[in-house]
């Protein structure tokens, strides 16, 4: 893969010296030097050349100025969704917001004006729960169901919340940070429960098009209104194609109910997103294709490098292995690191993890990696957490998920 990074030197003995002299996001600014930065979920990895270009070239041409929709931003996105994964979107019902999370946020502000419960499904990515709290709504959890290392939603749980008075459920497809990609089945049951208690679905889809090889990602609202149940996906090439900084997502309605609904937004909403977020974003999703099958590979051989490297050097550790984007969930509670294991991780073993607690309760004992990185960052970050806790030689198991 091409990198925008003029300074790589892979020969450096900090394997990841050349990019944090390079960057000043998050990632390589909240911990010092010495911590190897393995938390929020950026890529390690240069974005595509064409983006850039397209970057510069607005930059270029003095071309910063307000958005007022998502212009040619809404054909490419029907476009892409339509070749990757058979979804007829009417680019008529796509429109554009900050970013994912904004776009959340607002359409729980018009789906629930004078608030509302909104049911989630711990461990999740955390913001949800601020998210909700941010539309003056309250959360409900329905956790996954979890058996030997397999995840699902759990659906007889929806149903009784459905049944209890939750009206929109926020769903997480592919889910944060289990790596789980709902299948059609499950989706479409889910689908049908929506329509019976007429749940609106919030599917936040930031995840999808990481979905690795040899599995099916399907869109909710490819399912859902042929089901007659209202829905409204959320996302971006931010995650994907490593965006987040230049802020645009898009919100589509996936049925007419719903796009009478998002018709409702404020105009301030698209004038909010950034243009090149927007010009960033089509370049995406109408030329970068191959940048991101080359990225999913990247990804995929790490997660088999980090099984292997757990498997001989930190047994005592159970690895959720992701079939969509590059978050490993790490259950460190045969270690005995305590509740909030990312803790004693960045002070010990000088390796920071995103604390599993930000996710729900499940998360006690638990930390998230990300995969995105040189294999090289992953053979340190094992090592170091080897040399730290000896004791993690003890006991063994890795989900091996086919
Ligand atoms: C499930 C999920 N949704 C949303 C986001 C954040 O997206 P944005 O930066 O566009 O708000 C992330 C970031 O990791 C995520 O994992």
């Amino acid at each position: 893969m091409a990198s925008d990074i003029d300074d790589e030197d892979p020969t450096e003995p900090d394997p990841v010296g050349y990019i944090r002299t390079a960057r000043t996001s998050i990632k390589w600014t909240r911990y010092a030097p010495d911590v190897l930065p393995l938390f929020v979920a950026e890529m390690d990895f240069g974005i595509a050349p064409g983006i850039s270009e397209a970057l510069i070239n607005r930059v270029r041409s003095s071309d910063l100025g307000y958005l007022d929709g998502p212009g040619p931003l809404a054909p490419a996105f029907a476009a892409f969704v339509n070749d990757r994964w058979g979804w007829d979107l009417d680019p008529a019902r796509v429109h554009i917001a900050t970013d994912v999370s904004v776009g959340i946020v607002e359409t729980l502000r018009v789906a629930l004006p004078e608030g509302g419960r909104v049911a989630i499904a711990p461990p999740v990515y955390p913001p949800f729960f601020v998210l909700v709290d941010e539309a003056r709504c309250q959360v409900v959890e329905v956790p996954l169901l979890e058996k030997w290392g397999e995840y699902a939603l759990d659906l007889d749980g929806l149903e009784a919340a459905f049944r209890d008075g939750v009206t929109v459920f926020l769903l997480c497809n592919p889910h944060n940070p289990v790596g789980l990609v709902h299948d059609r089945r499950t989706l479409e049951a889910l689908a049908d429960l929506a329509a019976r208690y007429d749940v609106l679905v919030v599917s936040d889809e930031i995840h999808g098009p990481l979905t690795h090889p040899g599995l099916t990602f399907t869109p909710f609202a490819a399912v859902a209104e042929l089901r007659g149940a209202r829905s409204v996906v959320v996302t971006s090439a931010s995650k994907g194609w490593n965006l987040a900084g230049v802020k645009c997502s898009v919100v589509v309605a996936g049925d007419a109910r719903s796009a009478a609904l998002l018709d409702t937004f404020n105009d301030e909403i698209a004038c909010r997103t950034s243009i090149l977020g927007l010009h960033a974003n089509i370049q995406a999703f109408s030329h970068e294709i191959e940048w991101l099958e080359d990225a999913i590979a990247r990804v995929v051989a790490n997660d088999r490098l980090l099984a292997a490297l757990i498997s001989d050097q930190l047994p005592g550790v159970v690895y959720h292995r992701p079939k969509a984007g590059y978050l490993a969930w790490l259950d460190f509670r045969g270690l005995g690191l305590g509740d909030d294991p990312a803790v004693p991780l960045r002070e010990h073993a000088y390796v920071a993890l995103n604390s599993g607690l930000g996710f729900g309760q499940q998360g006690r004992g638990f930390a998230r990696l990300n995969l995105a990185c040189e294999p090289d960052t992953l053979r340190e970050a094992v090592a170091r957490i080897a040399a730290a806790y000896p004791s993690s030689m003890q006991g063994a198991l890795v989900w091996h998920v086919a």
